[in-house]
């Protein structure tokens, strides 16, 4: 299992949906080249969200042709049926939906299934989830994923809400004691408005597709971001 607390933050983890999929290994080596310790994954079932994209297979190839950490969302129904074999494919963060899982059980056994698989445990919520809802599960997990827009694609607008959303989080994140507390990730619409907005709401780690991919300034957008700090 790898070790968040050893990276720095603030951060993007870019999401490969918004790359040219004709040369999905250039770009993913491309982040890493400009600097980036993550790489965002979006694995999509057609089910729990309508569009599907990524899956087990592109997890397979993707994962040891660089050495970022690979940061993988599932938008998945019944995640902890396949869970482990997502770790096993090579995630490294395996992040599923609160609201994939209808009750603690499920939940407790998506947890279950990836730590025992040698998975980092992120858990994610939709934009009409209370952040409340997550409070109890924050000491058993590493990353919180935050969506800011609806999950199913890419380059959809912010939702505002989402800052005051990330203020919650994180005040109930920094009751926990150091080592405990699970990085905070924000995932939908970042961009030179949003990204600050969201570090200065707490975020410490920022996910971006349509703002970075396709860019040739793709290092200076994200060092556009980031100077400010946290
Ligand atoms: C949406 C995905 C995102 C998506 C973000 O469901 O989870 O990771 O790639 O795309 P942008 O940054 O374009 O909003
Ligand atoms: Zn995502």
């Amino acid at each position: 299992m790898i070790d968040l607390h050893s990276y720095s933050y603030p951060a993007f983890s870019p999401s490969l949906l918004a790359a040219d999929h004709s040369r999905l290994i250039e770009e993913t080596q491309k982040a890493e080249r400009l600097g980036c310790h993550f790489i965002h994954i979006d694995v999509m079932d057609g089910h729990f969200v309508p569009s599907a994209s990524f899956g087990l297979d592109f997890v397979k190839e993707i994962h040891d042709k660089h050495h970022m950490v690979n940061d993988v969302h599932v938008m998945i129904e019944k995640p902890w049926a396949s869970a482990a074999s997502y770790v096993k494919a090579g995630a490294d963060i395996l992040t599923f939906h609160f609201e994939a899982c209808s009750d603690g059980t499920c939940l407790q056994k998506t947890i279950a299934a990836i730590k025992s698989a040698g998975g980092t445990v992120g858990v994610s919520i939709k934009p009409l989830t209370p952040v409340e809802a997550i409070f109890p599960c924050l000491n058993e997990v590493g990353l919180v994923l935050l969506m800011s827009v609806e999950p199913g694609k890419g380059g959809q607008s912010f939702i505002p809400a989402s800052l005051t959303r990330l203020l919650a989080l994180r005040k109930e994140i920094d009751r926990l004691p150091f080592s405990k507390r699970p990085i905070l990730e924000v995932d939908g619409g970042i961009n030179a408005l949003t990204g600050p907005a969201c570090l200065k709401s707490g975020a410490d780690l920022l996910v971006a597709g349509s703002y970075l991919y396709g860019h040739s300034d793709m290092k200076e957008r994200m060092d556009a971001v980031l100077k400010g700090g946290r």
